[in-house]
């Protein structure tokens, strides 16, 4: 049986030996690095280092010293091959085979490693000659400089089906094929996979070409087509710029995931070289764990749009089963519609910062979104809630952190559905949660339940325009106290921003934006207040910049239509109700009274309605 060193180096990455030794002596996390009591000597404070990065352990003491196969020979007293089966068996590899084609496939792959050389060069040469062109304008157009083309190893392939087989044909045609840079389909004879597309090489830890994604210059599909699975790359495996990535996260203590090459490469370009990809899948448990080997708690990049919040929740419902002691998940949203590529182009490298400064743990994504996924205005659905949350709870492999978790998300619940009571005792209207995990989810009670109203949909959307024009005109907020604190908004960071404004007035008398703003940095909504004066969707009057100075009628104006908002959006969604409650009586029972009422609310409803669009609606008064 030959093991080669390249598979015994593929075993030890795949072992995390801080948990491998974990299981025997107790590890306590020290820095980069983990500290125990040396098992091989009698001790009693740790000189016992395990790195898993270099994947060694050693002892200070005594001099003990070795890899995850030396710990299983010497601490548990296997044989080389049992410590290495057993070893195997947990990182879900194959123990080759005691045959001579085991070394002839090892063989290979290190000639699989000349042929992607040979691949890259050429990708390049073609870039940079005349055929290229069409390739250097793209990237020049995308804002990519020169130095990161070079560093990244931008490439072009020629469209054709034949230019790539040719100029590589030294390598042999099934060297071409199994490398996946030909395809070859039955008999017929193989050709080029990658034509008429911008190259971006993927590199292993080593920075070792070991795949390519090929851009698509303009529109047409597939934007990306991707090198297959081979010998030397496995997709769910890797992580798209890790060799970069992980030298710079010893510099900055952090790693950002982001969805795409694009976005990993204009980071590094912006600054945060700190960055990984998958490669257009979500992440998947190993790459979970591997990046767990830099970071405790990577911050996940996603679009804030629905299809992105959907990928955020299925990392982090991932992520659940393999959590263990200090590892977890952040998270930030990228307005929607945008990835990290177009925030830095559209609004600079700081705007990027400012998000990555303030992320969002593990255990509060999975609240928000669950929180949001459907109106909670009914005993059912507040129970479907409850279910939810505790399926999750229960993926938790690790006895410790699930048990954190349950009494996280009860406290959550009990302060957004039965905090009332206890309330109404201590005579107190709102309730900062005590627990340390939920810091980012302050409860605001409502004074009776029965009067608070839900604001979801459209509504959730005109909200947002009355926050923002709350912080403009902190005067006006606790003129509302009454409206404010009924509203309970669908969306859990509008609802602690909502929160906290009304704290804030509460405690504070004279407020203007700037005192507003200074006091919200300090508290977890302050991301989503700058994003609300950011806001543009919504024009109205009173979340519109102020004029320097600003006239006194604009003033007068914006603080009136504030106040209709208000007033509009309190009384919308029990106008509905009325509204569907007649409507359904008038089906019932067609008679002159019901529909009368009927007819008098849908009126109601559409001067709201017009209201609205009026407010929406700004003449120039300045
Ligand atoms: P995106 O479409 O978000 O990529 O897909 P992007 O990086 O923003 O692309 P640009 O900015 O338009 O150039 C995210 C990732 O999904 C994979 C790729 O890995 C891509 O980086 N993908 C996407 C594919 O594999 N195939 C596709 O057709 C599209
Ligand atoms: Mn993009």
């Amino acid at each position: 049986m030959t093991l080669s060193p390249q598979w015994l180096d593929e075993l030890r990455s795949r072992t995390t030996l801080s948990t491998l030794i974990g299981r025997t002596v107790k590890v306590q996390k020290a820095g980069r690095e983990f500290k125990a009591c040396c098992p091989f000597h009698n001790e009693k404070t740790p000189s016992f280092t395990i790195n898993d990065e270099k994947g060694f352990y050693h002892c200070f003491g005594c001099g003990a010293h070795g890899d995850a196969i030396r710990w299983m020979t010497d601490q548990r007293g296997l044989g080389f091959m049992d410590a290495v089966k057993d070893l195997a068996a947990e990182a879900q590899m194959e123990v080759p085979a005691p045959d001579p084609r085991a070394a002839q496939r090892q063989e290979a792959r290190a000639t699989l490693h000349d042929v992607m050389t040979a691949a890259q060069d050429w990708f390049v040469t073609q870039f940079n000659g005349i055929e290229g062109t069409a390739a250097r304008e793209y990237l020049k157009n995308r804002g990519i400089s020169e130095n990161i083309i070079r560093e990244f190893g931008f490439g072009f392939a020629p469209d054709s089906r034949g230019r790539l087989k040719d100029a590589l044909s030294v390598h042999g045609m099934d060297q071409l094929v199994e490398a996946g840079l030909l395809i070859k389909v039955d008999d017929k004879e193989p050709y080029d996979r990658f034509r008429g597309r911008l190259m971006i090489p993927i590199r292993d830890p080593r920075g070792r070409v070991i795949a390519f994604g090929g851009r698509i210059l303009g529109d047409g599909e597939p934007k990306y087509l991707n090198s297959p699975d081979t010998p030397l790359f496995d997709k769910g495996r890797t992580l798209y710029n890790l060799d970069k990535a992980s030298p710079a996260s010893r510099q900055t203590g952090r790693i950002l995931v982001v969805e795409g090459y694009m976005d990993a490469i204009a980071l590094a370009q912006a600054g945060f070289e700190d960055v990984v990809a998958p490669l257009g899948t979500a992440l998947t448990e190993h790459q979970i764990e591997r990046i767990w080997k830099m970071v405790e708690a990577p911050i996940l990049c996603l679009d804030g749009d629905s299809a992105g919040q959907k990928a955020a929740m299925r990392a982090a419902l991932r992520a659940l089963p393999i959590l263990r002691p200090s590892h977890s998940l952040n998270f930030i949203s990228l307005p929607a519609g945008q990835d990290p590529d177009d925030l830095i182009r559209s609004d600079g490298p700081q705007a990027f910062g400012n998000l990555i400064d303030k992320p969002q743990m593990l255990s509060d994504k999975i609240w928000q979104v669950e929180f949001e996924a459907e109106p909670l205005n009914t005993p059912e659905a507040k129970a479907g809630l409850k279910k939810r949350l505790s399926d999750h709870v229960r993926d938790i492999a690790d006895q410790d952190i699930a048990q954190h978790y349950r009494q996280d998300f009860q406290l959550r619940y009990e302060t957004a559905f039965f905090a009332k009571r206890e309330n109404e005792r201590s005579g107190k209207t709102f309730q900062r949660s005590k627990s340390k995990f939920n810091s980012n989810f302050v409860s605001f009670t409502p004074m009776a339940d029965t009067k608070s109203v839900l604001i979801d949909g459209y509504d959730l959307r005109i909200a947002k325009g009355i926050l923002g024009g709350l912080i403009r005109h902190p005067s006006q907020i606790s003129k509302h106290f009454e409206e404010l604190t009924v509203l309970r908004l669908a969306d859990s960071q509008m609802q602690l921003l909502l929160s906290e404004l009304v704290s804030v007035a509460m405690r504070k008398e004279m407020l203007d934006m700037q005192g507003l703003l200074t006091i919200l940095e300090q508290t977890d909504c302050y991301n989503a207040a700058k994003g609300l004066l950011r806001a543009d969707a919504l024009n109205f009057t009173f979340n519109r910049k102020l004029p320097d100075p600003a006239p006194s009628d604009f003033i007068e104006r914006a603080q009136n239509d504030l106040a209709e908002a208000i007033k509009v959006i309190t009384a919308r969604p029990g106008l509905e109700a009325a509204l569907a409650e007649a409507t359904r009586r008038v089906q019932d029972n067609l008679d002159e009274e019901s529909y009368a009422e009927q007819q008098r609310l849908r009126q109601a409803k559409q001067e709201f309605h017009e209201r609205l669009v009026e407010l929406t609606q700004i003449d120039d008064i300045v």
